[in-house]
């Protein structure tokens, strides 16, 4: 459906006002969809119990219905009316990390449209600890069935007009809640193989789930993998393609010890200057300074991997929207969320890796 207008309204992101959130419910409740924040990224929603309102969501994102959702609960009983079992582990992550950025792959009910979970025998579940989300999903009724709120294929919001920019005209409602506080999407864990592996890093580490469950494989390490390999693990795991979060200008990911690194990106960016191009440069606080004799976009991303991981899609909005025409970034540690700042990195660049 096409709005002459998608009105963008401020919610206090703490303390969300009651009669704000009755407005998104009530859109919600009769099959429309709403923006609203989560501490990961922007969450497009819809109830996930109405297919006709599902349906929606593929439409005004342009993504394939092959795609599965992810089911947002705001209390750990609403699991047993979408899950047909939940095995002890799935208690136990929840207790740790709900409400957090965890989603838990578990086997679905009768009841959850095929729309939400592409037909797989599986849905995804997460509870969000963002008090809008909670308090939307509360008044609702209902679970709220959710991606990011970007175009099929763009990078993810992670502010209120990162989704307008994206989703204007294509829905009624944006809830503003400033800025997300974990910066990229949860982590997603299958429990429904023989041991729980995680198909995306996140918001929660590898060692975070760990001191749960030791067994935790971390994700495999498709970009190493052929082509025709690619696309037959893409298959098995939806949504996992190697290029996904991508802006719309070419990216490069450097990689190497820091020093080196930094030497081959300047060199890069000076040989494309010399022909002429604008380049945009992804980079850590610390190193800004070597690059003060470019003309080229500097972002800088912080230097903790929290702030990297904060900024980070924010930073290739930035330069995409600066004109550049190339995006070169430098790689990162991958202890706690440097695995999920990796992978976002890896996508964006669409495996193009540079190893110095
Ligand atoms: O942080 C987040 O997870 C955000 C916020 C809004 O909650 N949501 C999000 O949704 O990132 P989305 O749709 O952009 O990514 C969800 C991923 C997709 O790659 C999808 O393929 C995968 O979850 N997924 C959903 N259901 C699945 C299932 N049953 N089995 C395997 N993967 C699944
Ligand atoms: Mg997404």
């Amino acid at each position: 459906m096409q709005y002459k207008r998608t009105e963008v309204i401020r919610v206090d992101p703490v303390e969300p006002e009651p009669a704000v959130i009755e407005q998104a419910a009530q859109l919600l409740r009769v099959r429309e969809l709403v923006v609203f924040p989560t501490e990961t990224v922007y969450g497009l929603g819809a109830d996930a119990l109405q297919p006709a309102a599902v349906e929606q969501i593929f439409v005004a994102k342009g993504r394939p219905l092959s795609d599965p959702l992810i089911v947002h609960i705001a209390r750990e009983d609403e699991l047993e009316s979408l899950v047909t079992e939940v095995p002890a582990q799935a208690w136990r992550l929840a207790q740790a990390f709900w409400p957090g950025p965890l989603t838990l792959i578990l086997p679905a009910r009768m009841q959850v449209p095929k729309l939400v979970t592409a037909g797989l025998a599986t849905v995804a579940i997460r509870m969000p600890r963002h008090p809008v989300a909670l308090a939307l999903i509360r008044a609702t009724g209902s679970p709220i069935a959710a991606p990011s709120a970007n175009r099929f294929m763009h990078v993810s919001p992670t502010t209120a007009q990162h989704a307008l920019a994206d989703l204007n005209g294509r829905l009624p409602l944006i809830l503003d809640g400033g800025p997300c506080m974990v910066g990229v999407e949860s982590t997603i864990l299958d429990l429904c193989t023989e041991t729980p592996t995680i198909l995306r890093p996140g918001g929660v580490s590898l060692e975070q789930l760990r001191a749960i469950l030791p067994e935790v494989q971390p994700p495999p390490e498709r970009q190493h993998l052929p082509e025709e390999a690619l696309i037959e693990e893409a298959q098995k795991s939806p949504g996992q393609l190697p290029v996904h979060y991508a802006p719309t200008v070419p990216a490069f990911l450097f990689e190497g010890s820091p020093e080196p690194m930094l030497r081959a990106m300047l060199k890069e960016v000076k040989r494309r200057e010399e022909q002429g191009e604008l380049v945009g440069v992804l980079v850590a606080d610390e190193d800004v300074a070597a690059f003060q004799d470019c003309a080229a976009c500097i972002y800088a991303l912080g230097n903790t991997a929290e702030q990297v991981a904060v900024r980070l899609f924010a930073g290739l909005r930035v330069l995409e929207e600066a004109g550049v025409q190339v995006i070169l970034c430098r790689s990162f540690d991958r202890q706690g969320l440097g695995l999920a700042i990796r992978d976002r990195l890896l996508k964006a660049a669409g495996g193009k890796v540079i190893k110095v």
